[in-house]
């Protein structure tokens, strides 16, 4: 027998609350993925790169013009220089960038501060690293930063603080005026920043995304960490990247090198491609503001209170006027008997608050979001 280094960890609510979805048939607007077709062009180039030949090992920190589009598309996205070969590395997904950025930042004993409703990943790794997590609750229903509760929680052993924005589950975003307060904060402690900006391309209403990278000051202590699943509609392709100085890039890449070496050769290519002759980001708000939008107006005249969200392809949704059920009770049940799948938020909260809220996403084709929507208004 062996001893779990999780011992407290099941498997994701994701993988759960999908399978229940397809044993019942439900519509799966639980995991964040998209169910519409992707552009031709990327799959073609796909193909085209693999039969070309480019099947073996792409080089350890990723195929250089890969890594000189993203600079190119950093400085034009957030007016940011940053230098490709030693500041960016390309990973197996923002997962993989996550959990190798903990582990080069993280030391036995040393302290985090995550902001919970949290994305899954970050505690185990935080805790497989041997660090210990301090979670902060984000203010609920805005879910926007306590920074009175940080300052609190700040001594000599927070190493890390992990940021994310666009947030998931919540939609929430940051502000300039977080971006400061994360400034005073590192500026006197020996504390770095994991910004998980997945959702950099996905914010509503004219809302602006802040990227920390932006700030002179962050970006010195920062690793940035960003999905091309989420940007250009293929999670399935696991590709996405860090960037952070170069003094923490040399540390994150000794790691990276030992825990994936080199990621998809031959989509890297189809990537870089891609993004260097079509505009593919520019767009990408505008198609998900109209299927939140979609979304909002055909729940419009349901029981479930709708809580803002300012980007993500998530939303949120309070049915505490329908029923007093557990939030994961509530959807599971709904799930079988309504038939539409969705996560219950206490899932993301260490000690599982529940405020009968549930996370609905809308990456969906319109006919799939018009039938669950019409569903959820019978509810
Ligand atoms: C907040 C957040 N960070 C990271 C990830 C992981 O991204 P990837 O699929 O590129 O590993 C996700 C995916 O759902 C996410 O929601």
């Amino acid at each position: 027998m062996i001893k779990s280094k999780l011992p407290n960890v099941e498997t994701t609510i994701f993988t759960k609350m999908s399978a229940l979805a397809s044993k019942h048939e439900a519509i799966n607007l639980s995991q964040g993925f998209p169910d519409f077709d992707i552009d031709n062009k990327i799959t073609e180039l796909y193909g085209h790169y693999s039969k070309k030949g480019y099947n073996q090992y792409a080089p350890m920190i990723g195929v250089e013009k890969l890594i000189n589009s993203i600079a190119k598309k950093v400085k034009k996205d957030y007016n940011v220089s940053v230098d490709p070969l030693s500041e960016i590395t390309i990973t197996a997904g923002a997962t993989q960038a996550i959990y190798t950025a903990i582990t080069t930042l993280i030391n036995p004993d040393d302290e985090a501060i995550i902001f919970s409703p949290a994305y899954d990943s970050y505690a185990p790794a935080i805790e497989l690293a041997g660090g210990k997590t301090h979670e902060v609750k984000l203010v609920h229903p805005s879910f926007s930063i306590n920074w009175d509760e940080v300052n609190k929680l700040i001594n000599k052993k927070i190493r890390l603080i992990i940021i994310n924005s666009p947030h998931n589950p919540t939609g929430a975003v940051i502000s300039k005026d977080d971006i400061r307060e994360l400034e005073r904060i590192v500026s006197s402690n020996n504390i770095y920043i994991i910004s998980d900006e997945v959702y950099e391309h996905i914010v509503f209403d004219n809302k602006v995304h802040h990227s920390l990278l932006t700030s002179d000051i962050l970006r010195k202590k920062t690793f940035a960490t960003y999905s091309f699943g989420k940007s250009l509609h293929i999670t399935g392709w696991k590709l996405g990247y860090c960037i952070a100085p170069r003094n923490l890039m040399e540390e994150f890449r000794k790691v990276h090198q030992y825990n994936v070496f080199s990621c998809n050769s031959p989509a890297q290519y189809a990537i870089a491609d891609y993004i260097d002759n079509t505009s593919p980001f520019d767009k990408i708000s505008e198609i998900y503001e109209k299927k939140r939008d979609l979304f909002l107006k055909g729940i419009k005249n349901s029981r479930f209170k709708v809580i803002p969200s300012n980007g993500t392809y998530f939303q949120l949704l309070d049915y505490s006027n329908i029923s007093n059920e557990n939030d994961v009770e509530f959807a599971k049940r709904i799930t079988i008997e309504h038939k539409v799948a969705s996560i219950p938020i206490s899932v993301f909260y260490k000690d599982k608050t529940d405020d009968k809220i549930l996370r609905f996403c809308f990456a969906k084709k319109d006919e799939t979001l018009l039938k669950a929507t019409k569903i959820l208004c019978r509810i």
